[in-house]
This record gives C-alpha cells, sequence and structure tokens, in this order.
C-alpha cells in the first residue's frame, strides 16, 4: 500500500463507522492557544474533548499536520521527522474505550493485513491513584492478542495539569519476518508503537487531585509516517513511499553522507510547509523556529561545499511536499523565501567570519562576549560556535 492507500483505508474505515472527517487542520494553532505550533491530532480538539460540543457531532477522525521542535536533535535518526502527520479518531462522550479497541485491531488487522501473530498491547496496570484498566485487559484477552500492564507508559497526559486517563498501546513486531517475534514491548525495541487509545476520564487539578470527568471520551493517535514505514517493510521512514523524491533528487544535486541527507530531507521538507501555512523567517516564535530549520540545512550543506544554494532545489520536491500535506501555495513563492533566507544568512556568516577574526576573540568567549556578539552583531551563540570550530 502507499501512503494514499493507507490514509484512504484508515478515513473509509471511520467512515462507514458514522465518524466526520475535521479537515483544515494547518501546524497554527488558533490564536488563544499560547503553543507555537500544532503538536497532536488530538491539539485542536481540546476544547472538545473538554465537554464543548463539536459541530461535526461526537464521531470524529482527521488526518493533522503536527510539528515538534523538542526531537530537532534525534531528526536524522529512522523515525523522528520535525514535521509528520497523524491519523486520529475521537468519540466525544459517545461510544467507550472497548469499542475504540476492538475497531482498532479489525482495522490493523483486515484493513492494512497485520498478522495478530505480530501484535502486542500494552495496558494500564494500575497505581496508587487509580485501578488497573480491566476494561481493555478483558477486551484484549478476549481478542487473543498479548498484553503487557505496566504504570507510567499507560497513562496518558499532555501537560501537568488537565485532561489525562490511562491508555493502550499496539504494538507492531518489526524484526525478522523469519525470526518470530520476542520479548514484550517494554523489553525488546523491534516492537515498534503505532497506535495509542487513550481513554480520555480524568482531568487533574493543579494542587495534583484527580477529577472523573462527566463526559468521559476516547482519544486515539497513530503517526502516519511511522504506520507506513512498518508497513512497507522498511527500516527507515526515509525509505518508505513519503520520500521517494527526495531520495532520488538529492544526491545527484549534493552528495552528503546519510545522516546529513536525512537531515536535510527532513529539515527542508518541514520548513516547505512551514512556509506553506505562512510563516516567514524571523528571530522570534514560529518565524525563529522557520529560521532555524532552513539555517541548519544551510550550516549541513555549506560545511564542506560553500558553493550549495536552494535556488537549484528541484521543483518537483516542492510541488510534492506542497501537494502531499495539501497546501495551495505555489512552488516559486516557496523558493523565494528559502533563497532570500538562504541570502541573509551567508550575510550573517561573513559578517559573523570577519568579527570573529579581530584579536579579541582568539581566546575562549565569556558571557559578555556572546550578550555583545548577538545583541551587536545579530550572531546568535549556536552560530558563534559553529563559525569558531575547526
Ligand atoms: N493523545 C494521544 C497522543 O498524543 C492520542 O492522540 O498520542
Amino acid at each position: 500500500m502507499n501512503t494514499d492507500q493507507i490514509v484512504r483505508t484508515f478515513t473509509d474505515y471511520f467512515r462507514e463507522r458514522g465518524h466526520e472527517i475535521v479537515t483544515g487542520g494547518t501546524l497554527l494553532p488558533s490564536p488563544a492557544d499560547p503553543v507555537l505550533f500544532t503538536t497532536s491530532g488530538m491539539h485542536p480538539l481540546t476544547p472538545y474533548l473538554e465537554g464543548r460540543p463539536h459541530p461535526q457531532g461526537r464521531r470524529l477522525i482527521s488526518l493533522q499536520r503536527c510539528l515538534r521542535t523538542t526531537d530537532l536533535d534525534e531528526v536524522a535518526d529512522r523515525t523522528h521527522l520535525t514535521v509528520f502527520e497523524m491519523l486520529g479518531s475521537w468519540s466525544l462522550g459517545d461510544y467507550g474505550h472497548e469499542q475504540s479497541l476492538r475497531w482498532g485491531y479489525e482495522l490493523l488487522r483486515d484493513g492494512f493485513g497485520i498478522p495478530p501473530g505480530r501484535m502486542y498491547v500494552t495496558v494500564f496496570g494500575g497505581d496508587d491513584e487509580v485501578g488497573p484498566d480491566t476494561e481493555s485487559l478483558v477486551t484484549w484477552r478476549e481478542l487473543g492478542l498479548p498484553v503487557e500492564p505496566t504504570r507510567d507508559e499507560n497513562w496518558w497526559s499532555h501537560d501537568p495539569v488537565g485532561l489525562c486517563g490511562p491508555d493502550s498501546e499496539i504494538f507492531v513486531w518489526t524484526g525478522d519476518p523469519g525470526t518470530p517475534p520476542q520479548d514484550t514491548p517494554t523489553t525488546d525495541l523491534r516492537w515498534v508503537e503505532v497506535w495509542n487509545h487513550v481513554s480520555m476520564r480524568y482531568r487533574r487539578h493543579d494542587d495534583g487531585s484527580l477529577q472523573p470527568l462527566q463526559r468521559p471520551s476516547i482519544d486515539t493517535g497513530m503517526g502516519l509516517e511511522r504506520l507506513v514505514t512498518v508497513l512497507q517493510g522498511h527500516n527507515s521512514v526515509y525509505d518508505s513511499d513519503l520520500f521517494e523524491p527526495w531520495r532520488r533528487l538529492l544526491p545527484p544535486l549534493w552528495n552528503l553522507d546519510e545522516t546529513s541527507t536525512r537531515l536535510v530531507c527532513d529539515h527542508l521538507r518541514s520548513a516547505i510547509v512551514v512556509i506553506g501555512d505562512g510563516v516567514r523567517p524571523s528571530n522570534t516564535g514560529r518565524g525563529y523556529v522557520l529560521r532555524r530549520l532552513v539555517r541548519r540545512v544551510l550550516t549541513t550543506l555549506w560545511r564542506s561545499d560553500p558553493s550549495r544554494t536552494l535556488s537549484g532545489l528541484p521543483d518537483e520536491l516542492l510541488g510534492h511536499t506542497l501537494d502531499h500535506f495539501r497546501q495551495p501555495l505555489g512552488t516559486g513563492p516557496v523558493r523565494e523565501v528559502l533563497v532570500d533566507e538562504e541570502r541573509r544568512f551567508g550575510r550573517l556568516l561573513e559578517r559573523g567570519r570577519r568579527v570573529l577574526g579581530r584579536p579579541e576573540f582568539n581566546g575562549p568567549l565569556s558571557e559578555e562576549d556572546y550578550h555583545y556578539l548577538h545583541d551587536t552583531h545579530g550572531l546568535p551563540r549556536e552560530l558563534v560556535t559553529t563559525l569558531r570550530t575547526p
């Protein structure tokens, strides 16, 4: 199955079971939200999980683009992406956890063809405050899947206060198909978590107390890129069809090692999507995240060849990304933003080299030096460190 078929299989399955698709989710949360970017599928639905009626009803699904910078240093490993998408399903006070788990299992087995022998699930085993999630335990046993109870790993909360509850995670075996699955999800990394089903039943207050919600909900989330990678039998998300044009078009353009290729693919793709959602580079907020993404790409590219330029980026890569994320902006304006940022960064580096070449900056730099370089010459600490690294 290619990515489009995987998404369609998910949406068709839930539409047949009365779910409406919530569309139009961009990376930018509503103006009242203090968070810079949408970080999960459920993020835009938080007010409705809190109890507000949703105009589309009580059974919802979405494919939501998300951005996380917390994992920036892990990008370039096999699975972490800065911009990614989440498939999600919600029951806003409608059906319960058991139904959600049964549908989840059926979709993975019949819709996506994952053999039950390659699945393992985890459930909340209980702690000092809340008893074990026996409903999930019984459901999974009835369905015949092996279950591992845990404590912290199966308690979902986004923040220290607010909505929370026990969750149940479905793992798929990604080891050698010839080897039967071994151990459990918490003891063998070849068990990869694909789908989290949260029973949103409590609210945590400032004083630490837990209050049961009057109207509990179900919130599930499944990372699309990870699902695609697992279903297509790849080891790395960069080998999936999502990155096919990048894999084909980047190496002839820039000959980079594997880690750098992944970083460049991830950050450029993310930058294109962020630009597509209307953000422009700046020194604060969202614009600064975009600036950092583009500048990290340029730093990587220029490390071995300062003549590399984003102006030569194939149009197909820009178009493929904008199409995939259903963004109407043309490739021309996106390229302009990237090339303009490249020019600015080039000028900043030139100035930086000149300033850092002065004798007073020969030795180790003090905090005062860093402040001076930043405030007077616009040179961030990260850049100064890069420029001084031989
Ligand atoms: N809240 C859960 C998650 O973020 C499911 O959407 O994984």
